[in-house]
């Protein structure tokens, strides 16, 4: 279904044709006096110039060579020269029956549906999924399933951080306290025993440990380089205790991501990209691309138009030790050979941003991707903060580990729903909390722009009333309890049809169900779920006017009540549909 906006500037743009003026003038927009009209065209103000003609006298002719259109109720021309329209109530009936029809809600499906890489989550191996990695997993998974709704082939990368000095670092640190460990000796002929010899807490302890004694000890911070190094050239015991680190962490990643109802198609990590390195880099070498600086290996991505200097990417320091640019090129080269995608979209920290501008630029010029054929892009996202506006931290200081800050979240959310409504089960209580709760951290993440730094705020995120996750959940539940009401009250009532709307507040509320698409195209467009989430906040927004201006259980006249019910159906049918974009579902009390 295209656009409202599509529709009406296709009508307009027929009547500027017709009544002689270039048809682009026909572009109309929603109102900025919603007092007034519902869209507006200012195409002919636009045109008065290069018409040497009057703006009211244009909008005139083309309102009259428009007609009696069964699309608008009304389209006049006004002074100085706009062209004001109302959709007719028949019009709007017809597409809600319409949408109500379309299990995508009047999304169309891409005509020509492209493959695109979603790398997001990104988490590091070994170390406990902590805060700053929530906006990635949340906006990633947004994004993605936002390009599948859209029809495209898409497929989730967690990306793992899997292969660089922290892997090292934990080696060494286990062969200090392990020295007897099979992976150490070097004559040792296998097989490597099955079971790990530590667990995720162990290192949870390991790493930070390690390093930490990297910044002080010289002689362990070279020896951590030295295991990182042995490990990526393949060095046996060393692949084998990887092995159990990478087994271990996502285990735990895997069980933690699930509580996020975000999930992955690919669990690859950087070291999935270590067969591609060694050609990568001959061929950059052969190309004369890739040179040795300080004995380093570099290829320059500065360019003329640049304002700012940007280094050269570096594709293998002195020793030899592939690198965070090194593993992300040579991923680019594995996608291209696995999937050959239109588009690979990054999630990352806003202060990665340098690195994916050389690695991009790295790429295309090396050859790794198309310029005309893959776009490489790169959103990257604010901190979250806490109250006092410096990153989130435990009350000790710590980096907060997710799975505490959902457990706070739901926490908060249960003892709002226990006073709120102390009929419920615990059981019922318990799930409501983790969907809610889920629905505060997302939408309250989501509802701001990627680019933005942010206040984590519990109270805020998790209150009932405002532009909140709850809330949505809230006019959601209700929206239920009232069809359940009905449902018991007229158990022999037929499916009613949506009627067209008499009152403002249903016009209102028909015109944002109709804007859906738009919603969903944007939010595609601009990579900003952000898009979404204010788009549900004006259909509730219009919801309550609708609820404020009718009583739909008092409501005398049968089939205009019957009509009511589908109509708030529908609203809720895209609600889902919309939370469903933003990663999360709604319980059906609370
Ligand atoms: N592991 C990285 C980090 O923690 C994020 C990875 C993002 N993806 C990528 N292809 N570089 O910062």
């Amino acid at each position: 279904m295209k656009t409202l906006i599509d529709q009406i500037s296709a009508v307009l743009s027929e009547g500027f044709a017709a009544a002689g003026y270039d048809p682009a003038l026909g572009r109309a927009t929603a109102s900025n006096r919603p007092d007034l009209c519902q869209y507006q065209c200012n195409g002919a103000m636009a045109g008065a110039k290069r018409y040497h003609k009057a703006p009211l006298v244009i909008a005139q002719e083309v309102a009259a060579a428009v007609g009696n259109h069964p699309m608008f109720s009304k389209l006049e021309a006004v002074r100085p020269g706009f062209l004001n329209l109302d959709l007719s109530p028949d019009f709007l009936a017809d597409r809600l029956a319409e949408l109500e029809a379309d299990p995508l809600r009047g999304v169309e499906q891409a005509e020509q549906p492209l493959t695109i890489v979603v790398d997001y989550g990104g988490p590091n191996v070994a170390k406990p999924l902590h805060v700053g990695h929530l906006r990635s997993a949340i906006i990633g998974e947004s994004i993605k399933r936002t390009c599948r709704f859209l029809g495209h082939k898409v497929i989730g990368d967690v990306h793992l951080g899997d292969w660089g000095l922290q892997m090292g670092q934990i080696i060494t640190e286990l062969r200090c306290r392990q020295p007897e460990l099979p992976y150490f000796d070097e004559s040792f002929a296998g097989p490597y025993p099955e079971e790990a010899p530590f667990t995720i807490s162990d290192l949870e302890e390991i790493y930070p440990t390690a390093s930490a004694r990297c910044k002080v000890d010289e002689d362990y911070r070279r020896a951590a380089q030295n295991a990182t190094w042995e490990l990526q050239s393949g060095r046996p015991g060393y692949r084998a205790l990887w092995r159990h680190i990478v087994n271990v962490s996502v285990s735990d990643l895997k069980r933690n991501y699930d509580r996020l109802d975000v999930d992955f198609d690919l669990w690859y990590g950087e070291s999935d990209a270590q067969p591609y390195i060694t050609p990568m880099v001959d061929a950059m070498k052969e190309g004369g691309y890739a040179y040795l600086s300080d004995g380093a290996l570099v290829v320059d991505v500065q360019e003329e138009s640049d304002t700012r200097e940007v280094p050269p990417c570096l594709i293998l320091k002195s020793d030899g030790a592939a690198q965070y640019e090194t593993t992300d090129l040579a991923t680019i080269v594995q996608r291209e050979k696995d999937f050959h995608p239109d588009r690979m979209i990054y999630l990352a920290d806003k202060r990665q941003e340098l690195h994916y501008v050389r690695v991009f630029r790295c790429a295309y010029k090396t050859g790794l991707v198309d310029r005309d054929g893959c776009s490489l892009e790169y959103v990257g996202f604010g901190t979250i903060n806490g109250k006092d506006g410096k990153p989130f931290k435990t009350r000790e200081g710590g980096v907060l580990r997710l799975e505490y800050l959902l457990e706070d979240v739901s926490q908060a959310v249960y003892e709002k729903s226990k006073a709120a409504n102390p009929s419920l089960s615990e059981e019922e209580l318990r799930e409501i909390a983790d969907k809610v709760g889920l629905a505060a951290i997302k939408y309250g993440d989501l509802s701001n722009q990627p680019a933005k730094d942010y206040i984590f705020d519990i109270e805020k995120f998790t209150a009932f009333e405002g532009n909140t996750g709850p809330y949505i959940m809230y006019t959601m539940v209700r929206i239920k309890s009232i069809l359940a009401r009905y449902a018991a009250a007229f158990p022999e009532a037929e499916a009613g049809r949506i009627l067209p709307p008499e009152s403002r507040s249903e016009t209102g509320l028909a015109l944002a169900l109709c804007r859906f698409n738009e919603a969903v195209y944007e939010a595609y467009d601009q990579k900003a779920p952000s898009r979404l989430c204010r788009y549900i906040y004006d259909l509730t927004g219009a919801l309550n006017q609708f609820y404020v201006e009718h009583n739909i259980m008092k409501e005398p006249d049968a089939a205009r009540q019957a009509g009511y019910i589908a109509l708030i159906r529908l609203v809720l049918h895209v609600l889902e549909t919309a939370i469903d974009l933003l990663g999360f579902s709604a319980p059906d009390r609370m």
